[in-house]
C-alpha cells in the first residue's frame, strides 16, 4: 500500500557497488535491498541504543530471540556509538523501516515499533548460518504490500497448547506477518474460558477420544462416553498468549463462530439449539454427519443474551479492535420446521431462511459495535444482506465472494481455500499425511497473485491482505500442525509483504532455507514435501511417457529402473522417461550428490490395456490404462471420478484384435469422503466399435457399497475367452445418494477408478 521515497531508494542503489555485492536472502523479499561485500560482526556484549520506551521493548525482544538463535548476548545501552542504533523518523509509516549495515555497524530508522521490529527481523534472517554473528553489509528500504497479513489457527478441531501457539507467534512474526485468527469455537471443541457460562469449558472443551480414526471416518459420541481428548484457554492463558503477540507485533483476532459450527457450545447449553432437535448433542469428534446440522436457534431470545454475554468477555478480554463472528456453513435444516424460528420470521417479516441468518448476523453486529468493535465474517456473510460494516473473508473456491461485499463498499481479504488453505495437501499427496482436498503447494502459495486483472474499480482498495488458513481436523499433534503451516506460510507471508510484480521463485527458495534454518534452531516440525517428486503418466501410443517433476528449481533428479535406491551415481532424469514394458521406476531428488526427498516408487504394471487409448468425454479417463495404480489419497491425480446420476462410461481400444478373458477394475471406497462403487458395472466387448456384447456385470447392494474404511478392491470379471476383441466398453451406474446413517448423509455418492486392466 505504501510506499518510502523513491529518492531514498536511488540513493541506496547509487552508494554502493551493486556487481560486486554478495547474495543476502531475506524472507519475504524487501522492498529495496542492495548489498555490498563484507559483514559487520555483532559480539557478545555489543550494544543495542535506544532512545524510549517502544524501542525498548523491540530490542529486549530482539535480544532475546537473537540470543536463542546465535548465542551471542547483545547489551541495552545509552552510547551513541552502539553497535545497533535505532533511531525514530516519524515521518515514517509504522510498517516501514530502513536498516543499513557497513563497517561503522548497523542503523536502523523507524517511525514506530512495528518497523523496528521488522527492521530486526531482517537481519536475523540476514544473519550468517556458519557464523551467526555476521551480519552482511547491506542497505534496505522497505515496507509492506498490504496492512493485513494474517495466519488462521484453528485451535477447535486441535487444542494447541499456549506455548505451542506461542511459538508459533515466534514463526510467523519473524516473517513479518502481523494478525492470528484464532478460530476458539466450532464443533469440535470450544476453547476460551467464559467465566458468566462455565459449561462451555467444562463441557463444550471436552469430546470423546476417536484420534485413531480419520476425523471424516469418526462417529458421533454416544450420552455418558468419557470425554478425555481437549482443552481450553483460561482467560489469564489468553492474557499471556496477547502480550508475547504484541511484542512481536502480531495482533490477535478473536473468531466466535456462530450460528453454526456450534455443537461445542451447545453441548453445554443444548436448550440453546431449535427445540426441534430430539437428538443427543454432544461435542463432535469429527465431521459430525446430521448433527453438523445443530445450530443455534434463531427464534430463542435467549441465544442472544448468551452470545452477547460472550462478546462482552471476549471483547475485554481481547485489545484487537476486530471480533470475527464466524457465519460460515450454517445449514438451516432446523430453522426450516422450527416454530421459533419460524415466528421470528413471521415477526420480522422475513420470507426465506437465508435472510433469518442475515438477521442474527446483523443482531450480533450491532451488539459487537455496540462495544466499540469491528465484525468480521466468512464469505457466507454475502448470501443476505452483509451486517453493516463488517469485514469479508473469501474463502469458498478461489474467494471470490468477498467480491460481493467488495462491490457493496466492504473491506475484505482473501484466503481462498483452493490456495491459502494450509490443510490441503503441500506435495505429491502419495508422500503427505491424509487430509482433505487437492493441493496447495508452496508453489501454487507463492505463485498467487490476490489482485485479479477482472476487478472492478475500487476492489483493490478495499482488499486488507492475505491470510493463511490453517484448519486442523487431520491433526492430532502440534507436530502435525506446524507440519501442515510451514514452510508453506513463508509463501503467504512473501505474497503479503512483497511489492506486486516482484516474484522471484529461485530467489525465495534460497530465502526460505535461510528460515528454515530457524524453524530447525526452534525445533518447529516443518514439511520437506518440496523436494518430493510428482509423477505424471500418459497413455500415448501404445507406451507411457512418464513425467517426474519436483517443484524445487535447484534440484536434480535421479532415478534407477533395476528396483535399487537411486544415489548420487544413478541415472539424471531430464525430459520424460518412455516406458514399454512392466518396470520399476524409483527416482529422488538431490542437491550436491545428497539426497532430499523421498524415494518415488512407481511399479508400472503392464496387461493388454497398458497404454492403450481411452475413448470417453471425461479426460482424466487417460489415467485408467496408465500402468499406475491410485494409492489411498483420493485425490492423488491417479483416480478417474464420476459424480453423476446418470449412467457413465468408458471405451479401451486395444488398437488390434485380441483374446481376453478376463477385465480387472480397481475401486476405492473412501467412506469419509463419500466414495463408494457404483451400484452396477457392466463389459461390453466388441470386435468393430459398434456393435457390443455384453459378457460380465456386477450388481452391488446397499450394504456392500456403503461400508466404512478406506481400501481399494480390484473388481474381477471373469468370462469364457473371446477373440478378435478390440474395443471393450465399461457401463457403470451410481449408487444414489449417501444413506441418512451415513457421516455425508443425503449427498450423491461418487465412485472412483484407477486402473483397467485387462487380460
Ligand atoms: C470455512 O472454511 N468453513 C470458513
Ligand atoms: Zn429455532
Amino acid at each position: 500500500m505504501k510506499k518510502i521515497g523513491y529518492a531514498i531508494a536511488l540513493a541506496i542503489v547509487s552508494s554502493l557497488g551493486g556487481a560486486m555485492a554478495q547474495n543476502v536472502n531475506i524472507l519475504p523479499a524487501p522492498e529495496q535491498l542492495v548489498t555490498d561485500n563484507g559483514s559487520y560482526t555483532l559480539n557478545s556484549g555489543a550494544g543495542i541504543y535506544v532512545d524510549n520506551k517502544l524501542q525498548r521493548n523491540v530490542a529486549e525482544t530482539f535480544i532475546s530471540d537473537y540470543r536463542g538463535f546465535s548465542g551471542v548476548n547483545l547489551e541495552m545501552t545509552g552510547k551513541k556509538g552502539a553497535s545497533i542504533r535505532l533511531v525514530t523518523d516519524k515521518t515514517m509509516e509504522p510498517e516501514a523501516y530502513r536498516l543499513k549495515v557497513d563497517s561503522d555497524g548497523i542503523t536502523i530508522v523507524a517511525g514506530a515499533e512495528n518497523g523496528f521490529f521488522y527492521a530486526l527481523q531482517s537481519l536475523r534472517l540476514a544473519a550468517g548460518v556458519e557464523h551467526k554473528d555476521e551480519i552482511p553489509f547491506m542497505e534496505i528500504s522497505d515496507s509492506p504490500r498490504f496492512e493485513y497479513r494474517g495466519l488462521m489457527l484453528d485451535v477447535s478441531r486441535f487444542f494447541m497448547p499456549k506455548e505451542d501457539v506461542m511459538k508459533v507467534i515466534d514463526c510467523m512474526s519473524m516473517l513479518k506477518l502481523n494478525k492470528l485468527h484464532l478460530h476458539l469455537t466450532d464443533d469440535n471443541g470450544w476453547r476460551l474460558e467464559i467465566k458468566k457460562y462455565p459449561k462451555l469449558t467444562e463441557v463444550g472443551a471436552w469430546r470423546v477420544n476417536r484420534k485413531q480414526e480419520l476425523f471424516c471416518d469418526r462417529r458421533n459420541p454416544l450420552p455418558g462416553e468419557p470425554t478425555p481428548i481437549g482443552g481450553f484457554y483460561t482467560q489469564e492463558d489468553m492474557k499471556e498468549i496477547i502480550a508475547h503477540a504484541q511484542k512481536r507485533c502480531v495482533e490477535i483476532i478473536p473468531e466466535i463462530d456462530m450460528p453454526a459450527h456450534s455443537n461445542a457450545a451447545l453441548a453445554a447449553y443444548p436448550h440453546l439449539a431449535c427445540p426441534t432437535v430430539d437428538k443427543f448433542i454432544g461435542v463432535l469428534p469429527g465431521l459430525g454427519g446430521a448433527n453438523a446440522d445443530i445450530i443455534y436457534c434463531a427464534g430463542n431470545e435467549e441465544v442472544f443474551s448468551f452470545l452477547q454475554g460472550i462478546v462482552d468477555e471476549v471483547a475485554e478480554l481481547f485489545p484487537s479492535k476486530y471480533i470475527h463472528l464466524g457465519g460460515d456453513e450454517a445449514w438451516k435444516t432446523h430453522w426450516e420446521k422450527c416454530p421459533k424460528c419460524q415466528a421470528r420470521m413471521k415477526e420480522e417479516g422475513i420470507t426465506h431462511v437465508e435472510e433469518l441468518q442475515g438477521y442474527f448476523m446483523a443482531r450480533m453486529s450491532k451488539y459487537v459495535q455496540s462495544k466499540g468493535k469491528t465484525v468480521m465474517g466468512w464469505d457466507e456473510l454475502t448470501n443476505s444482506t452483509i451486517p453493516e460494516g463488517a469485514i469479508i473473508y473469501g474463502w469458498q473456491g478461489m474467494g471470490n465472494a468477498a467480491l460481493k461485499a467488495a462491490k457493496l463498499g466492504h473491506k475484505f481479504i482473501m484466503t481462498p481455500a483452493r490456495l491459502l488453505y494450509l490443510i490441503r495437501y503441500q506435495g505429491p499427496q502419495w508422500f503427505e499425511p491424509t487430509t482433505y482436498f487437492g493441493n496447495n503447494t508452496l508453489k501454487d502459495i507463492y505463485m498467487y497473485e490476490p489482485v485479479q486483472s477482472s476487478w472492478e474499480e475500487g476492489y483493490e482498495n478495499l482488499l486488507m491482505g492475505i491470510q493463511g488458513s490453517m484448519w486442523t481436523e487431520f491433526c492430532n499433534s502440534t507436530q502435525d500442525v506446524t507440519y501442515q503451516i510451514f514452510p508453506r506460510l513463508a509463501a503467504v507471508a512473501d505474497v503479503a509483504w512483497t511489492t506486486k510484480g516482484k516474484k522471484d521463485w529461485v530467489g525465495f527458495v534460497k530465502s526460505l532455507d535461510k528460515y528454515l534454518y530457524h524453524l530447525d534452531a526452534k525445533g518447529v516440525i516443518y514439511s520437506e514435501a518440496m523436494y518430493n517428486i510428482q509423477h505424471k503418466c500418459s497413455a500415448e501410443n501404445g507406451v507411457l511417457n512418464l513425467q517426474l517433476e519436483c517443484e524445487r528449481p535447484d534440484v536434480v533428479v535421479r532415478y534407477t529402473i533395476d528396483g535399487t535406491e537411486p544415489d548420487s551415481n544413478s541415472e539424471i532424469y531430464s525430459d520424460f522417461l518412455t516406458v514399454k514394458n512392466e518396470c520399476t521406476v524409483k527416482s529422488a531428488t538431490f542437491v550436491n550428490n545428497r539426497k532430499m526427498g523421498k524415494t518415488l516408487t512407481l511399479d508400472l504394471g503392464w496387461n493388454k490395456a497398458t497404454a492403450k487409448k481411452v475413448i470417453s468425454k471425461n479426460i482424466t479417463d487417460k489415467l485408467l490404462t496408465n500402468g499406475v495404480r491410485g494409492s489411498l489419497k483420493q485425490s492423488d491425480f491417479e483416480w478417474t471420478e464420476w459424480y453423476t446420476k446418470d449412467e457413465s462410461s468408458f471405451v479401451v481400444d486395444l488398437e488390434e484384435a485380441n483374446t481376453i478373458d478376463k477385465v480387472v477394475i480397481g475401486c476405492l471406497t473412501n467412506y469419509g469422503m463419500g466414495v463408494h462403487k457404483p451400484s452396477s458395472i457392466s463389459i461390453d466387448l466388441s470386435e468393430d466399435g459398434k456393435n457390443y456384447t455384453c459378457v460380465a456385470e456386477r450388481k452391488f447392494s446397499k450394504d456392500e457399497i456403503f461400508k466404512e474404511g478406506n481400501y481399494i478392491e480390484n473388481i474381477t470379471f471373469d468370462f469364457e475367452k473371446c477373440d478378435k476383441v478390440r474395443y471393450i466398453r465399461v457401463r457403470a451406474t451410481d449408487a444414489g445418494m449417501n444413506p441418512e446413517n451415513h457421516l455425508r448423509p443425503g449427498q450423491q455418492s461418487r465412485y472412483r477408478f484407477d486402473e483397467i486392466m485387462v487380460f
